[in-house]
């Protein structure tokens, strides 16, 4: 029996053990045949990689064969050498655990072992592995169980994580001062260590360095060991390595070993790369870093959003009431009139006035140019019906009135939608040395225009309408130069039969007839006699009250009256005609316009006549020399304190305000 048991021991051992001059280089690992364990593994760039960020946790790697570490003759232990290159990466920078050892182990079976401080090598049941361990360990943790110095030391350990000796991590440099330097396990960087063992004078000897620094003379760490005492014949040669709860990666980048001799060099050009080192804790702060920013911007970006969405449906906000739905088509969206006029710039402004500014635009969907006119009114008071009033003069058609397209209403302002009149407004041709000047033929022409309008005003339609500003700014001129009437903003309107109401006093000061400015009420009348003003103007080329002029020619009509009663009407008319026009045609208008502007009310013409007498259908009547006794003269310069109190009190009062400044016209220029 026992012959056949020494057979079969013979047997395994030749079959487990290696040659006893064991001789290897692995510069990267990619065609190592190695036993790995745990979470170890060897990477696609030939890393061998013992953990990873997987905590907590432990990773092996062995030769797949034990090597046969005693002499067969004399039973002692044999002479070793190895070098190695590792590197711990920890995930933060100040948190890592708990290192790397170079292990012999009668046993590759560490199953039972535990992670973290038991490096993978030994658990807390046993004082003493079973498994017979020699263990050089580079550890990355203090702990006190085990008696470590401190958190970066090399140590060797026998059957237990209590190293028999260990000290800090550091090297001995070669130059002649014989300097002495503090190493970092964990820096990330790589680090090479010599682990050599001599049978002869049973020194254990660990020396390390990092990459770039040349084997140091010195080693850092020279035990006395009885290696031949400690471990068995053939042992399993390799790597342990173990994590806790601090993230730390441990990767070997190369080995060589050698039985009985010196281990090569390892050629480090040859060695793998590591995945990006350093600061990896940096990496991830920065990525945090730019999420953040990324997450502020993108909150930024909907924050503007959001402003500039309220910021438009407050910009757009308009006032709609119930009651303005029968009005539909005559409404008009904010919107439309604010892109119409390009956000209401000052390059669309064709004029400003007493009620507001007017802006020439283009609607965005039908191209339709418009001239927008901004009221503003502080209270709603009397808006409704001024709404029924403005569709209602949105229906009149007549071909020399400026067509009222429609309204919108906002908060504190009502906006007006006009045909737009290229030619702008009467005035501009006839005061002031204008820049171009209309013929007697055209003036002719826009009188009529304007009569016919007035008529239609008056007479023509469902309800009488009373203009109540008729004046040169408020004609306009469309593109052939027709007189066109503006401007219902003052106007009111009656129904046929009914008394006409009034309570405020509108319209522009030199058109008011006497009577107006007295008991405040609006009539057809009134509007013939600021008809008869427009006349004068017209004919006269200058306004109805100039005080430039000298004292007594303050007030045109006095003139033309004075120069009616001299018998020399002619010499009233505008000098700038010199003789180019109709002498019968200008003294009819002369006379006419002195009619109209007549003191009494009941010597005024209806419109109807003075249709009549502008187609020469009519004679004109006698001018009555009553009723003016003065009273123009004196009219004209009460009236003007009076009526310019009255207006200013009355601003407040109405709902789309008078003024005695100009109205603005509604056309370009
Ligand atoms: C074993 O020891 C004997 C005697 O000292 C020696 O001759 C032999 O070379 C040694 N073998 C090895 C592999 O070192
Ligand atoms: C501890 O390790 C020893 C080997 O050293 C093993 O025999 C034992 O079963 C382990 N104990 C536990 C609880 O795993
Ligand atoms: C090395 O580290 C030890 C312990 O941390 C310290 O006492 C010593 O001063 C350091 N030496 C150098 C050269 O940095
Ligand atoms: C171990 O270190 C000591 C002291 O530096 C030295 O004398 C000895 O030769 C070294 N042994 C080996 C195997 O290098
Ligand atoms: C080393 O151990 C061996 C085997 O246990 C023993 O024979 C030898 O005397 C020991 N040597 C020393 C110096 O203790």
């Amino acid at each position: 029996m026992f012959p056949k048991n020494m057979f079969f021991f013979l047997i395994l051992t030749l079959a487990t053990a290696s040659a006893e001059d064991e001789d290897f280089t692995y510069n990267g690992f990619g065609a190592a045949k190695l036993r790995l364990d745990g979470i170890a593994e060897i990477t696609t760039n030939g890393l061998l990689m013992l953990t990873d960020t997987r905590q907590p946790a432990k990773g092996h790697a062995f030769l797949p064969t034990p090597i046969r570490f005693k002499n067969s003759t004399t039973g002692k232990a044999l002479s070793f050498s190895t070098s190695f290159i590792f590197a711990m990466i920890p995930k933060y920078e100040d948190l890592f655990g708990h290192g790397i050892a170079f292990v012999l182990a009668q046993s590759a079976d560490l199953s039972y072992a535990l992670p973290s401080q038991f490096l993978g090598l030994f658990n807390s049941s046993n004082s003493y592995s079973s498994n017979q361990i020699v263990a050089i360990e580079f550890d990355s943790n203090l702990n006190p169980e085990f008696n470590d110095i401190d958190n970066n030391h090399v140590g060797i350990d026998v059957n237990s994580p209590k190293s028999i000796s260990s000290l800090h991590a550091a090297y001995y440099t070669n130059d002649d001062g014989g300097g002495f330097k503090n190493l970092s396990l964990v820096s990330g960087k790589p680090i090479q260590a010599w682990i050599e063992y001599s049978h002869l004078d049973g020194l254990l000897n660990v020396t390390l360095a990092p990459i770039d620094v040349a084997k140091p003379g010195v080693p850092r760490l020279s035990s006395n060991v009885n290696l031949s005492s400690l471990i068995s014949d053939s042992m399993y040669v390799g790597f342990s390595s173990s994590v806790g709860p601090f993230i730390t990666s441990h990767y070997i980048l190369g080995w060589s070993f050698k039985l009985n001799g010196r281990a090569k060099a390892l050629d480090l050009s040859r060695l793998p790369s590591l995945p990006r080192t350093g600061s990896k804790s940096r990496l991830e702060s920065w990525k945090i870093g730019l999420l953040i920013i990324l997450a502020i911007l993108f909150l930024l970006i909907i924050t503007i959003g959001i402003i500039l969405l309220v910021n438009s449906r407050i910009k757009f906000r308009e006032v709609f009431e119930d009651w303005e739905l029968e009005y539909g088509p005559q409404r008009f969206c904010f919107k439309d009139l604010f892109l119409a006029t390009k956000g209401f710039r000052d390059q669309h402004l064709l004029g400003a006035g007493g009620f507001g500014k007017v802006y020439r635009g283009v609607l965005p969907n039908t191209g339709i140019q418009v001239a927008v006119k901004q009221v503003s009114h502080e209270s709603r008071q009397g808006m409704r019906e001024f709404i029924a009033e403005i569709v209602s003069i949105g229906r009149l058609r007549h071909r020399n009135l400026v067509q009222l397209l429609g309204y919108c209403r906002r908060k504190r302002e009502l906006l007006l939608v006009y045909e737009f009149m290229p030619n702008s407004s009467l005035d501009k041709y006839l005061f002031n040395q204008p820049k171009s000047m209309l013929s007697w033929g055209q003036r002719f022409q826009i009188i009529k225009g304007v009569a016919s309008a007035l008529y239609y005003l008056h007479e023509g339609w469902e309800k009488v309408v009373v203009h109540r500003d008729i004046k040169a700014s408020n004609i306009l001129l469309d593109d052939q130069m027709n007189g066109r009437l503006g401007d219902f903003g003052l106007a009111r309107l009656y129904d046929h039969g009914t008394d006409p109401q009034t309570t405020h006093v509108v319209g522009t000061l030199g058109y008011l007839a006497p009577e107006l400015a007295k008991t405040g009420k609006a009539t057809t009348s009134t509007d013939v006699f600021a008809f008869g003003g427009f006349l004068l103007e017209v004919a006269c080329g200058r306004r109805p009250i100039e005080i430039r002029a000298s004292e007594q020619d303050i007030v045109l009509v006095d003139k033309v009256l004075e120069c009616w009663k001299a018998g020399t009407i002619l010499e009233a008319r505008d000098p700038n005609l010199g003789n180019e026009y109709i002498a019968e045609e200008m003294e009819m208008v002369l006379k006419l316009g002195l009619l109209c502007s007549h003191p009494n009310s009941s010597s005024r013409p209806p419109m109807r006549l003075v249709i009549l007498i502008l187609e020469r259908e009519a004679p004109l009547p006698e001018i009555s020399e009553d009723g003016w006794n003065g009273e123009i003269s004196a009219m004209g310069e009460e009236g003007f304190v009076d009526i310019g109190m009255s207006d200013s009190s009355l601003l407040t009062m109405s709902p789309f305000s008078a003024s005695t400044t100009e109205s603005v016209p509604l056309t370009g220029r």
